[in-house]
């Protein structure tokens, strides 16, 4: 039994483990995670209360287009509702524009290192991937564009990108946009934008319009509902209508769009997150400046630092410890590990652990 050609290439994505089957597989008690750049305040509580009021109506089938978050989000961003496309997590909304635009044998454009779901999904959709390496862990848009041609549907940009948390700025990402193939949509992965604080940090949202731009952008982190699963993309009406025709009915669930819209209201809550990445990366970072540890200066809620060649004995050795982080190897930053900013606890339990380790 065979399964269609594409299949074969696929690298599938491994993502960082849970804390349920760390504590299960090594009999540890207290675990913590610091692997998913999930948010360590726990979920938005305007997202739980509203959870909790509408849990009684889970028999009947979710709304299909999202009709309450679709407008709250379109009042809050300015933008036309039918600009919107909901998905099952941001994750999903790559799919569904390869699904939509990319025949077999389209190339598509990636950065590497970055998010594996790009490569991944667009091996598992039989397109020609083109992989652009990124220069001292930002984007090389110039190298990017000289990698797009006519045959270009996609070119993938994470901005903030993960792993490496930097960012591309407002001038480089008009740089790049200009001039362009009609053709080519950009997909402008925007999971972190909440947690960006930089001058020159652009809004996606300001492009639209200008090209074939598609800005993605999630309740995953900044909001803390990564276990909801659910992130939407913008573009323009035209691209978003052949989306919606290869989307799932029922693609998110109706406590996701429940809970999203409570979270949405809960401006406490996203201060109160932003606050804690910024106290928690100021700490980290003068922690691995005293170890001698260097480290990839990050706009988000994630770092990545060097380790040398031990790295993937210092995760394992740190996870023994009940402390999660994850290892770059699959990423081929075969010398790095990535950290995410947990609570203050969190980030002093890991430094501790770590310095048992390396020092
Ligand atoms: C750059 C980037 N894009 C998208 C996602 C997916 O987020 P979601 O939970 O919305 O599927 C992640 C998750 O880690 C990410 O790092």
């Amino acid at each position: 039994m065979l399964p269609r050609k594409a299949v074969l290439n696929v690298k599938p994505y491994q993502p960082g483990k849970p804390i349920e089957e760390v504590k299960r597989e090594l009999g540890l008690q207290d675990v913590i995670k610091m692997a998913s750049n999930e948010n360590p305040l726990g979920p938005s509580p305007k997202a739980v209360e509203a959870i909790r009021k509408y849990a009684g109506n889970i028999n009947r089938y979710p709304e299909g287009g999202c009709f309450y978050l679709r407008q709250a989000i379109a009042k809050k961003l300015k933008i036309k509702p039918e600009q919107f496309i909901f998905g099952n997590g941001s994750d999903e909304i790559i799919g569904l524009i390869l699904r939509a635009f990319v025949n077999e044998g389209d190339e598509v454009v990636v950065a590497s290192p970055t998010f594996l779901m790009y490569e991944a999904a667009s091996s598992a959709h039989g397109a020609k991937i083109k992989v652009v390496p990124m220069r001292y862990f930002k984007y090389d848009l110039k190298a990017m564009k000289d990698a797009v041609t006519k045959n270009t549907k996609v070119v993938f940009i994470a901005n903030p990108d993960n792993p490496n948390g930097t960012y591309v700025t407002r001038y480089e990402l008009e740089d790049f946009l200009k001039g362009l193939p009609g053709e080519t949509i950009v997909f402008l992965d925007e999971a972190y934008f909440d947690f960006v604080e930089e001058q020159d940090y652009p809004n996606g949202l300001d492009y639209l319009g200008k090209n074939n731009l598609i800005v993605t952008r999630t309740f995953s982190k900044a909001y803390g509902l990564a276990g909801l699963r659910v992130g939407y993309g913008v573009s323009s009406p035209e691209i978003i209508k052949y989306m919606e025709a290869v989307r799932e009915p029922f693609n998110v669930n109706s406590l996701a769009q429940i809970g999203a819209i409570g979270a949405l209201k809960d401006k406490d809550f996203l201060v109160r997150s932003k606050k804690a990445v910024r106290e928690g990366k100021k700490f980290l970072y003068s922690e691995f400046k005293a170890m001698g540890i260097r480290y990839v200066p990050s706009v988000t809620n994630f770092i990545l630092i060097e380790i040398g060649s031990k790295s993937g004995e210092v995760t394992e050795r740190l996870l023994k410890k009940g402390v999660i982080v994850r290892n770059m190897k699959a990423w081929g930053l075969e010398n790095f590990i990535r950290v995410t900013v947990g609570k203050e606890s969190e980030n002093k339990r890991f430094i501790k652990e770590l310095k048992k380790i390396i020092l």
